[in-house]
Protein backbone atom coordinates (compact mmCIF):
# COMPACT_ATOMS: atom_id res chain seq x y z
CA UNK A 1 0.00 0.00 0.00
CA UNK A 2 1.04 3.61 -0.99
CA UNK A 3 2.03 5.16 2.53
CA UNK A 4 3.08 8.96 2.02
CA UNK A 5 6.16 9.98 3.48
CA UNK A 6 7.37 6.64 3.69
CA UNK A 7 10.37 4.47 2.08
CA UNK A 8 9.14 0.48 2.63
CA UNK A 9 11.31 -2.40 2.02
CA UNK A 10 9.36 -4.76 -0.72
CA UNK A 11 9.13 -5.93 -4.15
CA UNK A 12 7.66 -3.23 -6.29
CA UNK A 13 5.78 -5.19 -8.37
CA UNK A 14 3.58 -6.87 -5.32
CA UNK A 15 3.48 -3.31 -3.41
CA UNK A 16 2.27 -1.34 -6.66
CA UNK A 17 -0.35 -4.42 -8.10
CA UNK A 18 -2.66 -4.09 -5.00
CA UNK A 19 -5.40 -1.67 -5.56
CA UNK A 20 -4.56 2.12 -3.95
CA UNK A 21 -6.56 4.54 -2.49
CA UNK A 22 -3.61 6.72 -3.30
CA UNK A 23 -1.98 7.36 -7.09
CA UNK A 24 1.14 8.79 -7.59
CA UNK A 25 1.53 12.44 -9.60
CA UNK A 26 4.83 11.62 -10.30
CA UNK A 27 7.07 8.09 -10.45
CA UNK A 28 10.54 8.36 -11.18
CA UNK A 29 12.23 4.63 -11.83
CA UNK A 30 15.78 4.12 -11.92
CA UNK A 31 15.70 0.19 -12.25
CA UNK A 32 18.84 -1.91 -12.38
CA UNK A 33 20.22 -1.79 -15.47
CA UNK A 34 21.29 -5.56 -15.69
CA UNK A 35 24.29 -5.20 -16.04
CA UNK A 36 25.87 -6.53 -12.94
CA UNK A 37 25.88 -3.95 -10.95
CA UNK A 38 26.24 -5.57 -6.93
CA UNK A 39 23.31 -4.66 -4.93
CA UNK A 40 23.02 -6.31 -1.44
CA UNK A 41 19.84 -8.29 -2.17
CA UNK A 42 19.11 -8.04 -5.75
CA UNK A 43 21.35 -10.29 -8.44
CA UNK A 44 21.61 -7.46 -11.49
CA UNK A 45 22.21 -10.15 -14.25
CA UNK A 46 19.45 -11.73 -15.80
CA UNK A 47 18.69 -14.02 -18.88
CA UNK A 48 17.54 -10.81 -21.75
CA UNK A 49 14.03 -12.46 -21.67
CA UNK A 50 13.68 -12.85 -18.05
CA UNK A 51 14.50 -8.81 -17.62
CA UNK A 52 12.02 -7.87 -20.37
CA UNK A 53 9.17 -10.02 -18.86
CA UNK A 54 9.80 -8.44 -15.48
CA UNK A 55 10.51 -4.56 -16.93
CA UNK A 56 7.01 -5.54 -18.21
CA UNK A 57 5.65 -5.84 -15.19
CA UNK A 58 7.11 -3.26 -13.49
CA UNK A 59 6.18 -0.92 -15.89
CA UNK A 60 2.26 -1.66 -16.16
CA UNK A 61 2.61 -1.99 -11.87
CA UNK A 62 3.88 1.91 -12.43
CA UNK A 63 1.24 2.94 -15.12
CA UNK A 64 -1.26 1.58 -12.79
CA UNK A 65 0.31 3.66 -9.84
CA UNK A 66 0.12 6.83 -11.50
CA UNK A 67 -2.92 9.26 -12.04
CA UNK A 68 -4.32 9.82 -15.13
CA UNK A 69 -2.94 13.47 -15.39
CA UNK A 70 0.66 12.14 -13.74
CA UNK A 71 4.03 11.87 -15.29
CA UNK A 72 6.59 8.43 -15.48
CA UNK A 73 10.01 9.41 -15.94
CA UNK A 74 12.59 6.48 -16.54
CA UNK A 75 15.73 5.96 -16.28
CA UNK A 76 17.87 3.24 -18.10
CA UNK A 77 21.24 2.68 -20.35
CA UNK A 78 21.83 1.98 -23.89
CA UNK A 79 20.97 -2.08 -23.56
CA UNK A 80 17.49 -1.89 -22.43
CA UNK A 81 16.98 1.96 -24.05
CA UNK A 82 14.87 0.07 -27.12
CA UNK A 83 12.92 -2.33 -25.52
CA UNK A 84 11.44 0.64 -22.52
CA UNK A 85 10.74 2.57 -25.37
CA UNK A 86 8.48 -0.56 -26.73
CA UNK A 87 7.32 -1.74 -23.59
CA UNK A 88 6.00 2.35 -22.59
CA UNK A 89 4.10 2.23 -26.17
CA UNK A 90 2.53 -1.32 -26.00
CA UNK A 91 1.31 0.09 -22.14
CA UNK A 92 0.01 2.92 -24.12
CA UNK A 93 2.07 5.76 -22.49
CA UNK A 94 2.82 9.00 -24.30
CA UNK A 95 6.75 9.77 -25.02
CA UNK A 96 7.16 13.58 -24.14
CA UNK A 97 10.75 13.70 -24.33
CA UNK A 98 13.97 10.79 -24.96
CA UNK A 99 16.22 13.13 -22.79
CA UNK A 100 20.11 11.93 -22.98
CA UNK A 101 21.66 12.37 -19.50
CA UNK A 102 25.44 13.40 -20.48
CA UNK A 103 27.21 12.14 -17.85
CA UNK A 104 30.28 14.44 -17.48
CA UNK A 105 32.64 12.51 -15.77
CA UNK A 106 32.33 9.15 -17.06
CA UNK A 107 33.97 5.47 -17.49
CA UNK A 108 37.51 5.08 -19.10
CA UNK A 109 37.59 2.90 -22.45
CA UNK A 110 40.67 1.66 -24.60
CA UNK A 111 38.69 -0.43 -27.34
CA UNK A 112 36.01 1.81 -28.24
CA UNK A 113 34.50 5.78 -27.15
CA UNK A 114 33.85 5.80 -23.18
CA UNK A 115 30.35 5.53 -23.16
CA UNK A 116 28.98 9.26 -20.80
CA UNK A 117 25.22 9.03 -21.09
CA UNK A 118 22.22 7.48 -19.95
CA UNK A 119 18.70 7.86 -21.09
CA UNK A 120 15.57 9.44 -19.36
CA UNK A 121 12.23 8.66 -20.72
CA UNK A 122 9.61 11.17 -19.81
CA UNK A 123 6.36 9.59 -19.84
CA UNK A 124 2.24 10.87 -20.19
CA UNK A 125 -0.91 8.96 -19.68
CA UNK A 126 -2.75 11.92 -21.18
CA UNK A 127 -1.61 13.28 -24.79
CA UNK A 128 -3.52 16.25 -23.31
CA UNK A 129 -0.58 18.86 -22.08
CA UNK A 130 -2.85 21.14 -20.69
CA UNK A 131 -3.89 18.54 -18.27
CA UNK A 132 -0.78 17.70 -17.23
CA UNK A 133 1.79 19.19 -14.94
CA UNK A 134 5.12 21.46 -16.48
CA UNK A 135 6.38 23.84 -14.13
CA UNK A 136 8.59 25.58 -16.71
CA UNK A 137 9.06 28.99 -15.09
CA UNK A 138 10.94 26.49 -12.29
CA UNK A 139 13.67 25.06 -14.67
CA UNK A 140 14.70 27.75 -16.77
CA UNK A 141 17.99 28.27 -17.79
CA UNK A 142 19.67 31.49 -18.70
CA UNK A 143 19.84 31.12 -22.85
CA UNK A 144 23.19 31.51 -24.75
CA UNK A 145 21.69 34.41 -26.35
CA UNK A 146 21.49 36.40 -22.75
CA UNK A 147 24.86 34.42 -21.51
CA UNK A 148 27.16 34.63 -24.35
CA UNK A 149 26.21 36.46 -27.68
CA UNK A 150 24.50 39.73 -26.03
CA UNK A 151 21.58 39.48 -27.98
CA UNK A 152 18.84 42.21 -26.68
CA UNK A 153 16.27 39.89 -28.51
CA UNK A 154 16.98 37.63 -25.24
CA UNK A 155 14.00 36.32 -23.22
CA UNK A 156 14.61 37.66 -19.85
CA UNK A 157 13.51 34.72 -18.38
CA UNK A 158 15.61 32.29 -19.93
CA UNK A 159 14.59 29.05 -21.68
CA UNK A 160 14.12 25.46 -21.32
CA UNK A 161 17.11 23.33 -21.46
CA UNK A 162 17.36 21.57 -23.93
CA UNK A 163 17.04 17.32 -24.05
CA UNK A 164 20.20 16.41 -23.65
CA UNK A 165 21.23 17.23 -19.59
CA UNK A 166 24.85 17.77 -18.61
CA UNK A 167 25.14 16.80 -15.27
CA UNK A 168 28.36 14.80 -13.03
CA UNK A 169 27.61 11.40 -11.97
CA UNK A 170 28.35 11.30 -8.17
CA UNK A 171 31.75 10.14 -8.12
CA UNK A 172 33.37 9.54 -4.65
CA UNK A 173 34.86 12.35 -4.26
CA UNK A 174 31.44 14.18 -3.77
CA UNK A 175 30.03 14.65 -0.29
CA UNK A 176 26.42 13.93 -1.88
CA UNK A 177 27.55 10.52 -2.03
CA UNK A 178 26.79 8.34 -0.07
CA UNK A 179 28.67 4.97 1.19
CA UNK A 180 26.52 2.62 1.03
CA UNK A 181 24.68 2.04 -2.68
CA UNK A 182 26.52 1.14 -5.56
CA UNK A 183 24.31 4.00 -7.79
CA UNK A 184 23.37 7.23 -6.74
CA UNK A 185 21.64 9.74 -9.20
CA UNK A 186 22.46 12.89 -8.72
CA UNK A 187 20.16 15.06 -6.86
CA UNK A 188 20.25 17.56 -9.96
CA UNK A 189 18.71 15.84 -11.70
CA UNK A 190 15.81 14.80 -9.62
CA UNK A 191 15.62 18.66 -8.96
CA UNK A 192 15.13 19.42 -12.32
CA UNK A 193 12.13 16.42 -12.61
CA UNK A 194 10.51 17.08 -9.67
CA UNK A 195 10.53 20.69 -9.84
CA UNK A 196 9.18 20.55 -13.55
CA UNK A 197 6.80 17.66 -13.07
CA UNK A 198 5.07 17.87 -9.40
CA UNK A 199 3.58 20.40 -7.67
CA UNK A 200 4.19 21.28 -3.56
CA UNK A 201 1.79 18.64 -2.27
CA UNK A 202 1.80 16.39 -4.90
CA UNK A 203 3.20 12.72 -4.53
CA UNK A 204 6.32 11.72 -5.77
CA UNK A 205 6.87 7.52 -5.92
CA UNK A 206 10.46 5.61 -6.81
CA UNK A 207 9.48 2.12 -6.89
CA UNK A 208 13.51 1.63 -6.62
CA UNK A 209 14.43 3.89 -4.44
CA UNK A 210 17.79 2.67 -3.39
CA UNK A 211 19.99 5.26 -1.79
CA UNK A 212 16.93 7.67 -1.29
CA UNK A 213 17.76 10.33 -3.79
CA UNK A 214 14.42 10.77 -5.20
CA UNK A 215 12.78 10.67 -1.96
CA UNK A 216 15.46 12.96 -0.16
CA UNK A 217 14.83 15.86 -2.63
CA UNK A 218 10.88 15.32 -3.20
CA UNK A 219 10.96 16.17 0.49
CA UNK A 220 13.28 19.05 0.26
CA UNK A 221 11.01 20.59 -1.84
CA UNK A 222 7.93 19.83 0.21
CA UNK A 223 6.31 16.66 -2.19
CA UNK A 224 5.32 14.03 -0.20
CA UNK A 225 7.05 10.93 -1.09
CA UNK A 226 7.01 7.17 -1.22
CA UNK A 227 9.51 5.24 -2.11
CA UNK A 228 9.98 1.04 -2.65
CA UNK A 229 12.83 -1.11 -2.21
CA UNK A 230 13.91 -4.25 -1.87
CA UNK A 231 16.78 -4.10 0.57
CA UNK A 232 15.71 -3.37 4.04
CA UNK A 233 19.45 -2.13 4.55
CA UNK A 234 18.80 0.44 1.88
CA UNK A 235 15.43 1.29 3.36
CA UNK A 236 17.15 1.60 6.52
CA UNK A 237 20.02 4.11 5.49
CA UNK A 238 17.54 6.23 3.19
CA UNK A 239 15.37 6.99 6.19
CA UNK A 240 18.15 8.27 7.89
CA UNK A 241 19.27 10.24 4.71
CA UNK A 242 16.26 11.85 4.20
CA UNK A 243 15.96 12.56 8.58
CA UNK A 244 19.29 14.17 7.87
CA UNK A 245 18.35 16.07 4.52
CA UNK A 246 15.83 17.61 6.60
CA UNK A 247 17.92 18.47 9.90
CA UNK A 248 20.22 20.09 7.47
CA UNK A 249 22.70 17.56 8.34
CA UNK A 250 23.79 16.80 5.21
CA UNK A 251 26.11 19.49 2.58
CA UNK A 252 24.21 20.50 -0.70
CA UNK A 253 25.67 18.91 -3.75
CA UNK A 254 28.79 20.16 -5.56
CA UNK A 255 27.26 18.63 -8.85
CA UNK A 256 26.41 21.66 -11.81
CA UNK A 257 25.47 21.68 -15.42
CA UNK A 258 28.19 23.41 -15.89
CA UNK A 259 31.06 20.80 -15.46
CA UNK A 260 33.90 23.05 -14.89
CA UNK A 261 32.10 24.15 -11.53
CA UNK A 262 31.18 21.01 -10.71
CA UNK A 263 34.55 20.46 -8.43
CA UNK A 264 34.22 18.02 -5.40
CA UNK A 265 34.95 19.71 -2.33
CA UNK A 266 37.02 16.86 -0.91
CA UNK A 267 40.99 16.27 -1.44
CA UNK A 268 41.24 14.75 -5.22
CA UNK A 269 44.03 11.68 -4.76
CA UNK A 270 43.53 10.91 -1.39
CA UNK A 271 43.85 7.33 0.03
CA UNK A 272 40.82 5.88 -2.41
CA UNK A 273 43.71 6.56 -5.12
CA UNK A 274 45.71 3.17 -6.62
CA UNK A 275 49.30 3.61 -7.18
CA UNK A 276 49.22 3.57 -10.72
CA UNK A 277 46.77 5.85 -10.92
CA UNK A 278 48.90 8.17 -8.43
CA UNK A 279 52.19 7.41 -10.92
CA UNK A 280 49.87 8.41 -13.76
CA UNK A 281 49.25 11.58 -12.37
CA UNK A 282 52.87 12.66 -11.44
CA UNK A 283 54.07 11.76 -15.44
CA UNK A 284 51.16 13.91 -17.02
CA UNK A 285 51.95 16.77 -14.81
CA UNK A 286 55.37 16.64 -15.86
C1 LIG B 1 19.60 1.65 -9.82
S1 LIG B 1 19.23 1.40 -8.15
C2 LIG B 1 18.31 2.85 -7.78
C3 LIG B 1 19.18 4.00 -7.37
C4 LIG B 1 18.42 5.23 -6.94
N1 LIG B 1 17.84 5.91 -8.06
C5 LIG B 1 19.34 6.18 -6.19
O1 LIG B 1 19.49 7.36 -6.58
O2 LIG B 1 19.92 5.74 -5.22
C6 LIG B 1 18.03 0.15 -8.21
C7 LIG B 1 17.46 -0.30 -6.87
O3 LIG B 1 16.34 -1.16 -7.11
C8 LIG B 1 16.25 -2.10 -6.05
N2 LIG B 1 15.35 -3.18 -6.52
C9 LIG B 1 15.63 -4.20 -7.38
N3 LIG B 1 14.51 -4.91 -7.63
C10 LIG B 1 13.51 -4.33 -6.94
C11 LIG B 1 12.10 -4.60 -6.81
N4 LIG B 1 11.52 -5.62 -7.45
N5 LIG B 1 11.37 -3.79 -6.03
C12 LIG B 1 11.95 -2.76 -5.36
N6 LIG B 1 13.27 -2.46 -5.44
C13 LIG B 1 14.04 -3.23 -6.22
C14 LIG B 1 17.70 -2.45 -5.75
O4 LIG B 1 17.87 -2.96 -4.44
C15 LIG B 1 18.43 -1.10 -5.99
O5 LIG B 1 18.60 -0.41 -4.77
Amino acid sequence: MIEPNKIITGDCIKVLSKPQKTQADLIFADPPFNIGFKYDVYEDRKAYDDYYAWTEKWMAACAGALKDNGSMWIAIGDEYAAEIRVIGRKLGLNLRNWVIWHYTFGQAAQTKFARSHAHLFYWTKTTDHKAITFNDMDVRIPSARQTTYGDARANPKGKLPDDVWSFSRVCGTFHERVKWHPCQMPEKVLERIIKVSSNPGDLVMDPFSGSGTTCAVAAQLERNYFGIDLSKNYVKHSTQRIADTLAGNRRGTEISENPELSRPQRKVGGSGQSKKAKKLRKQTAK
